[in-house]
């Protein structure tokens, strides 16, 4: 039986730190939905359509990799598509009573999903989607903690924000 797994996220962008578990992720499940949440409470930086496209293109060489965006609750969503397991990445410390709050949540909520923390290369413990914006807007480099295209659409959204 295919194990499908869900790894949702605002990926407001993708980093390499989500890229790296997604690598991990291809070696132990048969599919992963990379599922963006459509409505956060946070205003995201790009447009949905924007970081679904970035999505697609840098998981593009991954087969069993695929990208949707869902609303509502994860579980029902996850049910929906037959997928039987959560990725959420697990970096420090500070990650863990949020995540453990929403994965026991979910738990209660779809008791046969089971949510599975990975931790991604220790390169990538200190990158946030958060953080990334901040210094990129603050005129820092980037470069090595974002996919290459990521970079590009950052400099492009935040000149097109500083001309608003
Ligand atoms: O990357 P993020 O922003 O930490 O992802 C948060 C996400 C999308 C996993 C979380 O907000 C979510 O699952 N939202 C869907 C609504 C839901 O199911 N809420 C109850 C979960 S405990």
């Amino acid at each position: 039986m295919k194990v499908i797994a869900v790894y949702p996220g605002t990926f407001d962008p993708i980093t390499n730190g989500h890229l790296d578990i997604i690598s991990r992720g291809v070696r132990l499940f048969d599919d992963i939905i990379l599922a963006i949440l459509r409505n956060p409470d946070k205003e995201p930086l790009f447009p949905l359509e924007e970081r679904m496209e970035i999505l697609s293109s840098v998981v593009a060489r991954l087969p069993n990799v695929r990208v949707e965006s869902f609303d509502g609750l994860l579980i029902d969503y996850a049910r929906s598509r037959g997928a039987r397991v959560i990725v959420r990445g697990l970096r420090a410390l500070s990650d863990f009573e949020y995540e453990y709050q929403m994965a026991l949540m979910n738990q209660r909520l779809g008791p046969d999903i089971d949510t599975f923390f990975m931790m991604p290369s220790e390169a990538y413990s200190y990158v946030s989607s958060r953080l990334v914006k901040e210094v990129a807007r603050l005129g820092g480099d980037v470069t090595g903690l974002v996919p290459p295209e990521v970079e590009a659409r950052l400099k492009r959204r935040l000149a097109v924000m500083g001309r608003a």
